[in-house]
């Protein structure tokens, strides 16, 4: 079969981590690049990119669905997720995925587990303030689905930029032997960036989402324009998100791209970066701004 045509073949679906583990290290044995897609399942079309081109560049691609409750605050949305089981095998089944993981929550997190790794600084920042023991249930869910799918290159998406920069750090620190791959994100046509989340807005809300992306849009044309007035950016983005009906900002701001600070004068290469409520769900996005 040729890449990027559709394919029947079923992935094998396995609930364990010595089933997983096993199909992983018997692919690279037969000398198989082994790619790794991490999700919480409710798949778009922004997974699929990541499935693609896992697809493109591997030789066995795993997808794992967890919903992960540790990186859920306790007034936060994991009991109403999306979990569209069917679909989501069904559309792994369409990309030509070799293997999904899908443990129950006891097999990720049996009564007696105890251990948690933390990204410190990076986590404290942006998603981190507003979503307190949000990153730390991340990085660990990933450090252990890193553990069980020893894959040789995992995908993540743009999308979520402050995620990837501490799974980075993460790897990086931890000398974990995987290579990660960070890709660009997926919108509608009119450039609102698809999330799981999504299904959660009223058709009102929907045209608000609008908002963070055209905040970022902003903050890109005022800087290719010449402005440097960054505290002035910073507050055009803001009062846009603000004068949005039902969007309730959290932040939106200019960072350095990789320590995630607060830029005070314009760089190489910045990173525009909003979260807002908008009705009762939550939204980020963020846009790289290079060659300024
Ligand atoms: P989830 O939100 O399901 O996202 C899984 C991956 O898809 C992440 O790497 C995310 O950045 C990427 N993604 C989401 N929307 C995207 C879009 N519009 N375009 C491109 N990529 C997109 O992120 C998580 O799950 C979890 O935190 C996880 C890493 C699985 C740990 O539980």
């Amino acid at each position: 079969m040729s890449q990027g045509t559709t394919s029947s073949t079923k992935p094998q679906v396995h609930a364990t981590v010595e089933a997983v583990r096993s199909a992983v290290l018997a692919a690279k044995r037969d000398g198989r690049r082994v790619g790794f897609v991490p999700t919480m399942g409710a798949l778009h079309a922004g997974h699929l990119s990541l499935i693609r081109i896992a697809r493109r560049e591997c030789d066995f691609v795993v997808v794992s669905i967890f919903v992960n409750p540790t990186q859920f605050g306790p007034h936060e949305d994991l009991s109403r997720y999306p979990r569209p089981l069917n679909a989501d095998l069904a559309m792994c089944t369409g990309e030509g995925v070799d293997a999904v993981y899908l443990p129950a929550t006891e097999t990720m997190y049996p009564p007696e587990f105890a251990t948690c790794v933390e990204v410190t600084g990076l986590s404290d920042v942006l998603e981190g303030a507003h979503r307190p023991g949000h990153f730390r249930g991340v990085t660990t869910v990933v450090l252990k689905l890193f553990q069980v799918v020893p894959a040789d290159v995992t995908y993540f998406g743009q999308k979520d930029y402050q995620q990837q920069t501490l799974i980075r750090r993460m790897v990086a620190d931890l000398n974990l032997p995987i290579e990660i791959r960070t890709c660009p994100t997926v919108r509608e046509s009119d450039g609102l960036a698809l999330s799981s989340r999504n299904v959660y807005l009223s058709a009102d809300e929907r045209q608000s989402a609008l908002a963070p992306s055209r905040c970022l849009k902003l903050a890109e044309d005022r800087l290719r324009g010449g402005d440097r007035d960054l505290p002035a950016i910073r507050r055009a983005m803001f009062d846009l998100l603000a004068a949005t009906p039902h969007v309730r900002p959290d932040y939106a701001t200019l960072i350095h791209p990789d320590t995630l600070e607060e830029v005070s004068h314009v760089l190489p290469t910045l990173v525009a970066v909003v979260a807002a409520r908008v009705g009762a769900t939550r939204l980020i996005d963020n846009q790289i701004i290079e060659g300024i």
